[in-house]
Order: structure tokens, then sequence, then C-alpha cells
């Protein structure tokens, strides 16, 4: 298997496999508990059916859609996700700028291992900051400087991660950042020489936005459900949210949304967006998918934010699927990590290209020629 031969998520997942140490490709690949709700979020689209019309003249299709105030050419973009430097050498930079060149929105997490700073240098595209609330009053009046300096144009709250999910996956590998050797882990990072040179020879492994302020993650090893469980401030609430929409002052978005309740209540303390998500199936499993929540959510609010559905694709019929329900965009992490373990920024540029075309394709074969032709009438429920 080399990047000539992925045609598709399944084939970048197999060469991610491939390349990575077991620890790290289980910490992309695992999710909560019996990760039911993980597999729920891809399968959920299996459950409508596409109703195509013909004849309509579909010789060019614009694939652009606004999330934000901003123009992009694609209707999903690249969400964010920590510590992508441990899955490519290059991490963040090869994201953004694959992002870059599709036109499309790049979102970088608190936790990157790149920062703000160097990837607002490389990329003018739109930009989104995944904010963590740490119970650091410092390191969150930082990340907010930092992200505004650096003409940040979202800032999304992360609201699903108030304590660390159930990663059993990563219990069993011993994953944390930075890694570390362990006595089961030795065999799989010893198997992988290549990407054991490129973390000792490619540039320190660091978290920008949170070293100075936290040990943990950088100069102390953490898994992640321990680092959100001790780290992250569990008395976040409504008015913590209000107050940090405010002092941004911007484009302002929760992700993690799953209920028309909180949905609403986005948009009452100023919200301009929501992403519905369960953040990949990694926190709480048997949460529904956010497909399966997705229409009620865009009755309720649809009017006054921006919708995202985020988690599960696979497929550019999955996001058709989404769109034809009313979301604004489709986002997603694993959409592009494998393709970025698999083969840094040429293999994410391959990977949204191939949606890109698929999408093209098959907004051909249901007749559409850009996004606001998709509607409800495009589909049907098997089961109801
Ligand atoms: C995760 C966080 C860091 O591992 O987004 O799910």
């Amino acid at each position: 298997m080399n990047l000539k031969n992925c045609h598709n998520f399944s084939d970048f997942r197999i060469l991610a496999k491939k390349k990575l140490p077991s620890p790290i490709f289980h910490y992309i690949d695992g999710a909560a508990d019996d990760e039911v709700t993980y597999n729920r979020n891809t399968t959920a689209f299996n459950e409508v059916d596409l109703v195509p019309n013909v004849l309509r003249g579909v010789e060019s299709v614009d694939l652009s859609t606004t999330i934000f105030g901003k123009k992009i050419d694609l209707p999903f973009y690249c969400s964010p996700t920590a510590l992508q430097r441990l899955f490519h050498y290059d991490g963040e930079r090869a994201v953004g700028k694959a992002a870059k060149k599709f036109n499309t929105m790049f979102g970088v997490s608190a936790l990157a291992t790149v920062s703000v700073e160097e990837i607002s240098s490389l990329i003018d595209t739109p930009k989104m900051f995944q904010f963590y609330f740490h119970k650091d009053r410092g390191l969150n009046d930082s990340c907010l400087e930092r992200a505004k300096a650096a003409n940040f144009d979202v800032m999304a709250l992360t609201v699903d991660t108030i304590t660390g999910g159930n990663r059993e996956r990563d219990l069993r590998t011993g994953f944390t950042s930075p890694p570390k050797l362990t006595l089961s882990s030795l065999f799989s990072f010893a198997t992988k020489p290549m990407w054991g040179i490129n973390y000792l020879t490619k540039g320190k492994f660091e978290l920008p936005h949170l070293q100075d302020f936290v040990k943990e993650g950088t100069s102390t090893n953490s898994s992640i459900g321990n680092y959100f469980s001790t780290m992250l401030d569990q008395s976040m609430n409504w008015n913590d949210a209000e107050k940090l929409c405010s002092k941004w002052g911007g484009h302002f978005a929760l992700k993690g949304i799953m209920s028309v309740e909180d949905a609403k209540k986005a948009v009452d303390i100023g919200c301009t967006g929501i992403m519905v998500s369960n953040h990949g199936g990694r926190q709480l499993d048997g949460s529904r998918s956010p497909f399966d929540q997705l229409a009620e959510i865009v009755d309720a609010v649809g009017d006054k934010i921006d919708v995202i559905c985020e988690g599960g694709f696979q497929r550019g019929t999955h996001m058709l699927k989404a769109l034809s329900l009313g979301a604004k965009a489709c986002a997603g992490g694993r959409l592009y990590l494998y393709a970025l373990a698999a083969a840094g920024q040429a293999g994410v540029e391959r990977a949204l290209g191939q949606y890109k075309a698929e999408l093209e394709r098959d907004m051909k074969l249901m007749g559409c020629t850009k996004i606001s032709d998709l509607n409800r009438n495009n589909l049907r429920f098997r089961y109801t």
C-alpha cells in the first residue's frame, strides 16, 4: 500500500496503520468504551437513501458555502485535532497548507503542536481556534489573546470534554503525550523506525499554547483522558461560555452540542455557530450520532446560526446527506488524520481532493449544481 493506491478513507487508514507505532494509531482510531457511538457516527448515514433528480444541466458544480461569514470553496473542513506532529512530523503545517490549497477552513486545537502564530504566517485562509476551558485562567486568557492577535476568524469552545472519555485502547497501549516507551509498546515503536527517526530529528515535540502554563502533555507524560479530567475546569457553565463569547468579540461556536435545548441556549448567549458533535465517539459512548440529531437542531436554530455536522464522514455521499438535512457544512478529524499519517501534506491534499471529486460527481448524479439545491426532498429515511 502506498499513497497512489489510496482511493478512499479506508485505504488511508490502512496506510496510516502501517506507518504509525500502534499506540499512536490507536489514539486516532480508537474511541470510548465499546465504540458503539464511534461506529454509529458513520453507519447512521446508511439509514437514509438519496433520491436523485435528472435532466437538469449539471456541467458545472459550485461546492462553495459560507460559514461564520467566510466563503469557503468546499462544504466541509478540517476539524481541529490534537497532537498532529505525532502523526506526521509536519503536523498542523501540513494540514493547514492543504486546507489553504482547497480554500477551506482549518481548525487548530489548543492541544496543537504548531503555534497559532506560525499557522497564521503560513495560511491566510479561514482559521478556527479550538479552545478548552482550563482551571488555569492565565492559560485561558493567553489562548484567546494569541488567537485574536494571530487573526483567527472563529473561536470554538469545546463543551463535550468536561471529563476524560474512557478510551480503553489508550489504556491498553499506554498512549500518552508526549509518547513514552512502555514494555508493551516497545516492540511497536521498534518496528516503525522511520517514525522514531522523524520524531527525534524533525524538531522538538511541543504544545506551544499550553506548555508555559502546565507541564502535563509536554514535560510530564499524560494520557488525553487524564489531561481532560485534571486540567480542565469541571465547573464550566453557561455563564462562563457567555463571558468567553463576549470576551472574544467575534465569531464564536460551541463544539459538541447534541440537544435542541443546548442549541437554543447557544443562540441566546451570542454564538454564531455550533458543531453538532460527540467528539468522534471519544467521550460519551451511547450518545446519538451527529447525523441522527441534525434535523431537529437545524429545525430549531438553523435560521439563526450556522449548524455544522461533525463526525463520521467517510464519503462524499455522507456529506450530501448532512447538507440535504440542512447542515451549513460538514467537518471531521479522522477525515484527514489518516491521510496526514499516511503521507503528510501530500496525503491530506489527496484526501481532500478525493472528497471534492466525490462531491462533484455525486452532486451531478443528484441533479444539483449548488449546495442550496440540496434539501430534504432528496432524502428518504428507511425506517420511519
Ligand atoms: C481527543 C482530543 C484531544 O483526543 O480532541 O479527542
